[in-house]
Formats: structure tokens, sequence, C-alpha cells
């Protein structure tokens, strides 16, 4: 018989797709704005110090979740063991609330790409506000991810990943060598950007420069026990692991020399100060950018059209790593097809992004309707996900990982210590102090209780409960698949189109 495989068919192929799913927008748009506002060059170095010693151990942790089960995150933890199910039911729930307001980010850079012509400058709320628009944009971005998923993990994962990342390298290395050639500023920017200068650095400066770096990995959310599923036998872990995070942080390296550079010799031109250019906020890839961009005439909107189309590429490989780990859970636990799977999936979770797409274009023109616990939608859900319960799902895997398998199967010498003590012990720090920011939010220097920050913990710990509760009573007894549900169903499919196509071809005998 032949062999049962639907995952990826070669070792480059999931190392680009793991590559692919951790640069996305927290490379693209988090890192920089972060990296400004908490002193530059530490910053950066922090955050690599982060990827490598503490990212890099957890990473390897999920993918081994994944690859011992080949099933999708609540299979996974389930053969762990049988009450520990709800947490791949947590690493389920999570990727499919990011996405809803992924794919209204992800619609925001195809606007932009498309508009690099036109000029993007002061674009933000005219367009932000512009429901129609917005919910357009939105939706040809999700369909993207659509059509690449329902090809399957082979033929669209792997396909478009091994297209798109080197593409996106090209891109950024051809924006990264303008950018240091455009004279005035350059040195400046490079120092700001290379020479680090540790006074600037403060606790929540490394605290988010940890978080920055969970989230940019892709770590405690389901994505990378869903790829490392699907890898085959020939994959070393460890090496893969080390070929994603090494991608990762040159990636953003790159996004540093492309723009600090940029923006120190916009500063320099204009003459305006750097505090005036709000680098250290969000705005800066949406509002910041493409007024530096537009300064620069006719190559400034090639320039434009070409980061805006990194960061929707960017986007894209990332998405389709979140939708998957949904899709591949509906498929084995329903035993559905592929294409039904990921079309439900993917018009729920528009469906939802709607509303939230709407909540930010009114919160961005200075209304406060549409919003939860003084939060737009995005920034609850983003709260929600990466503050709070990711820290808390990555942890739990390390946890597995090091304390609950069989000691034949544990991890030993540094990567053994490193998993059972001190990256769970620094994901605890993160997830703390993150909880702490929330409920005790600083203002003018000192920290006061906030009753609606202390209700987004309330509903993290919500969903954590229901997740709990719906594992018990929907799925700890029964089957909840693995990948070879698919394979089967594919080699059934094929089984029939071939039978069928035989007495096609006997009947004018
Ligand atoms: N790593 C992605 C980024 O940097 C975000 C992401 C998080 C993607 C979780 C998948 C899962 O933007």
């Amino acid at each position: 018989m032949e062999q049962k495989r639907n995952g990826f068919g070669t070792r480059i192929g999931f190392e680009l797709a793991a590559a692919g799913s951790a640069v996305g927008l927290g490379n693209l748009w988090g890192f920089p704005y972060k990296a400004s506002a908490n002193g530059g060059a530490a910053y950066l170095f922090v955050y690599l110090a982060c990827i490598f010693l503490v990212g890099a151990i957890a990473m390897l942790a999920e993918f081994y979740i994944g690859r011992r089960s080949k099933a999708n995150p609540v299979s996974a933890y389930k053969a762990i063991s049988p009450n520990w199910g709800w947490i791949g039911l947590l690493a389920v729930v999570v990727p499919a609330l990011i996405m809803c307001y992924y794919y209204v980010l992800g619609g925001y850079t195809v606007k932009y790409a498309l508009n690099s012509f036109v000029g993007n400058a002061g674009r933000f709320e005219r367009f932000a506000g512009n429901v129609g628009d917005v919910i357009l944009h939105t939706v040809v971005f999700a369909l993207v991810a659509l059509a690449i998923v329902t090809a399957g993990v082979r033929h669209g994962i792997e396909k478009s990943a091994k297209l798109l990342l080197p593409t996106m390298l090209v891109i950024l290395i051809v924006i990264s060598s303008f950018s240091l050639l455009l004279g005035a500023g350059v040195q400046e920017g490079l120092a700001y950007y290379l020479k680090p200068d540790f006074s600037k650095l403060t606790g929540s400066g490394i605290l988010s420069a940890m978080g920055q770096a969970f989230f940019s990995l892709s770590l405690g959310c389901g994505a990378m026990i869903t790829y490392g599923s699907y890898s085959g036998k020939q994959v070393n872990l460890a090496r893969s692991t080390a070929v994603v995070c090494i991608l990762d942080g040159v990636l953003t390296f790159m996004v540093g020399l492309a723009v600090f550079p940029a923006l120190f010799h916009y500063a320099a031109v204009s003459g305006s100060g750097l505090s005036e250019l709000g680098m250290g906020g969000t705005g800066l890839m949406f509002i910041t950018l493409p007024m530096v961009f537009e300064d620069m005439g006719a190559g400034g909107q090639i320039l434009s059209l070409l980061y805006f189309t990194m960061a929707a590429i960017a986007a894209t490989t990332s998405v389709i790593s979140i939708l998957e780990v949904v899709t591949q859970f509906i498929i084995q636990r329903h035993k559905v097809d592929r294409t039904r799977a990921v079309s439900v999936v993917t018009l729920v979770c528009v469906a939802l992004s709607i509303p939230v797409g709407l909540s930010l274009g009114l919160s961005l023109n200075g209304s406060s309707e549409l919003q939860i616990f003084g939060k737009n939608l995005l920034e609850l859900l983003d709260s929600v996900t990466n503050t709070l319960l990711m820290p808390l799902c990555a942890l739990l895997a390390c946890i597995a990982v090091g304390w609950k398998l069989p000691k034949s199967e544990r991890f030993t010498g540094f990567s053994g210590v490193m998993l059972r003590f001190i990256t769970p012990a620094l994901i605890v720090v993160i997830g703390l102090f993150g909880a702490l920011d929330i409920v005790f939010p600083a203002a003018e220097g000192a920290r006061a209780f906030s009753s609606d920050g202390f209700a987004v913990v309330v509903i993290a710990c919500i969903i954590v409960l229901l997740c709990v509760l719906a594992y018990r009573i929907f799925l700890r007894d029964r089957d909840t698949g693995s990948n070879a549900d698919e394979a089967e169903a594919n080699a059934l499919r094929k089984e029939k189109l071939s039978a069928g196509l035989q007495r096609g071809w006997q009947r004018p005998e």
C-alpha cells in the first residue's frame, strides 16, 4: 500500500514554512517601534538573546510535541496525558482569536502595497475609517490565505513558503541597501541601532523584548506543534529550530537596517525632530514610514511598494500557519475534507474580524464606540492572546516536554536544563509582568489599579476555563484524530477517482 503521508515533502520546505510563520508583522511592524521606544541597539541585543536562549528551546519543545504524535494539538497533548488535552484545545482557540485581528492587519498591508503610487502618507485615518474599504482588503487577504491552505500542506503551504520567503529576503536586501546609501542621517541611524547603550534599557524594555521574541517565533499558539506534526523523519528538529531562529533573527536585524537609517535620514533632511516622528509608537509602519517614503519622490514610491508588498507577504506566510492549526483540528476531529474545513474556519474568522476592523478604525479616528473595557477589539484580542494566553501555552508546552514525558524521551544536557528550569521561569516572568502591566498600568510614573485591565485578565481566565470544560465534555473520551485521517481520506479519494476513470475508459469498449 502506498505510504500515507500528507506532510511536508522536504526538510527545507518545513524550515521555510516555519520561518514564514515566524517572520511576520511582529518583525516588520512590532519590532521597529518597540526598539525605538526602548533604546534601539540594547533592545536588539536582548531580543536576539531571547530568541536563541529562550525562544529556541520552547520552539523545539513545540515541534517535538507535534512530531511525536503526528496529530493536531488536542490529540498531541492527549497523547502526553488524557487530562492534558485541554492545553491542546487552548492552542487551537488562541490562533483562531489571533486570526481575527491578523486578517485586519493583513488587509492594511494589502491596501498600502496597492496604494504605493497614489501615496500613503496621511492615509491612515481615512482608510481606517472607511469600513467598506477595510472589509474589502481584509477579505482579499483572507482569500489568499484560504487558497494556499486549501491546496494542502505540501502543495500549498510548503510551495508558497519556498517561493515567498526568498522573495521577502531579496526585497529586504534591496530596501536595506537603498536605505544605507541615503547619505545624510544614515550614520546616526546606524549608531542608534547598533551601538548599545544599556543604560537606556529598562525592566519593561527587557520584558517587551522577551514578549516580542515569543510572538515573533509564533510560540504558544499551536502553530509550531501543527507544523512539527507534519515534519518527516528526515527532519532533525534541533537543526531546524536553529535554522528557523537564525532566519527570524537575521530578517529582524535587516528590518532595523532598512528602517532606522531611513528614519534618521528623513529627520536630517526635513529638519523634524525624531520625537515628532512618532518613532516609538504603533503608527511607525502605517503613518511615519509612508511619510518618509513620500518625501523621497519616485524612488520612494517604489520603496513603498516593496516594503508593503514584503509586509503583505510576511503577513500571509504567518496567517496560513495559524489557519492551518484550526483547519487541521477540524479535519481530524470531524473527519471532513480540507476544503470544507478551511472554508468554514475562514468564514467564521473573517466574520469576526469585521467588528475588529471597525472598532480599530473608530478608535483611530478618536471615537470610543465599539470598545470593550477601554480597548478597541484589536487591542483587547492582542492583550488576551499575546500577553496572557500565548505565554501560558508556551509554558505548558515546556512543562509537558520537560517534566511530563517519560524519562527516555526527555531532553538532556544544556537544552534539558533550559527546558526544565530556565525557560519556564523566564516565561512565568514575562506572563506575570504582562498581567501586572494590564491590571496595574503605569500612569504618570505611578501604577494604579485598572478595573478594565482586571477584566481583560478575567476574560483570559474564562477562555482557559471554557477550554478545560469543553475538552472534558466533548473531547476527552472521543476520537480527536490524527494526520493519518486526512492521508487516508486522500488515498481513498484517489482510489475512487482512478476507479471511476478506469470505468470511464472501459465503457466505450
Ligand atoms: N510570528 C508572527 C509575527 O511575527 C505572528 C504569529 C504569531 C504567527 C503566532 C503565527 C502564530 O508576526
